[in-house]
């Protein structure tokens, strides 16, 4: 494997932490942080996922990490392309890891066979118009295969019947494809990384139900605009999404 030239030129392994992306936030703000740094952890006691919602993840059976960045170069209106990045670069690793169809369900969850088996939580801080330090938190469901009631519509490597590593040689490989494509991010390849998100995107121009509130529409996803809302046809109509706003009906 090549040696890294920015994901993971740094990795610190935790025994336990309240959440990957808070010991993220403390290493910046003691200065402790390089850029690229991965913090891993085996057991979060406080693991957070999108909206303020609990990641539940069985001790030392998933990756479960967080990516320092400080991206000199993007705009804060640009953030979406961090989740895009980080998106398909999971999916390519998935990919050599299955036969099933991985894909990204707008945001930024990613599936494999219709099921999530990875989340990602990013938190930018924005200094004028400028990104001064994202954490980049990423859970990847490993060997777990057991999940709470509540949550439905999950997988994890194990479940699907993958041949799975030890957690921190996946680890290594994963962040070589981060690696990868961060290096594209940093060389402008904005295009690029626009057209392979969208190429993954979940149901993306094929018609399908979501939920907008408590009714249930028939549209199309035509893309998604630089600022990461979604763009959905409903009806020959043209609308723009935030997140929260529009839910998938899956199975
Ligand atoms: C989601 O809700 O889909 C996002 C889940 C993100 C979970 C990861 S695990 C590592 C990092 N630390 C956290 O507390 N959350 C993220």
């Amino acid at each position: 494997m090549n040696s890294p030239l920015l994901i993971g030129t740094a990795i610190v392994h935790l025994q336990q932490t309240d959440s990957t992306n808070n010991e993220a936030k403390r290493c910046i703000r003691e200065n402790r942080a390089t850029n690229g740094m991965v913090i891993f952890t085996d057991t979060q006691t406080h693991g957070r996922g999108q909206y303020g919602n609990i990641w539940h993840s069985e001790s030392g059976k998933n990756l479960n990490f967080s990516i320092i960045f400080f991206p000199a170069l993007l705009h804060a209106k640009e953030q979406f392309l961090l989740s895009q990045t980080v998106s398909i670069a999971i999916v390519e690793f998935l990919k050599t890891k299955t036969n099933l169809p991985v894909s990204i369900k707008w945001p930024n969850d990613i599936l494999v066979n219709e099921e999530k088996i990875c989340g990602i939580l990013i938190e930018n801080n924005i200094s004028g118009s400028r990104i001064s330090e994202s954490i980049i938190g990423i859970g990847l469901n490993v060997r777990q295969t057991d999940f709470p009631s509540e949550i439905k519509n999950v997988t994890s490597l194990q479940m699907l019947g993958c041949e799975v590593d030890a957690l921190d040689s996946l680890l290594k490989e994963l962040l070589s494809y981060l690696d990868a494509y961060f290096v594209k991010l940093a060389q402008g390849q904005y295009a690029l990384i626009r057209e392979l998100y969208l190429q993954q995107l979940f149901r993306y121009g094929i018609s399908a139900e979501f939920y907008i509130g408590n009714q249930k529409v028939n549209g199309i996803i035509e893309g998604v605009n630089e600022t990461g809302q979604l763009l959905l046809r409903i009806n020959d109509e043209l609308k723009v999404f935030n997140n929260k706003e529009v839910v998938f009906v899956i199975k």
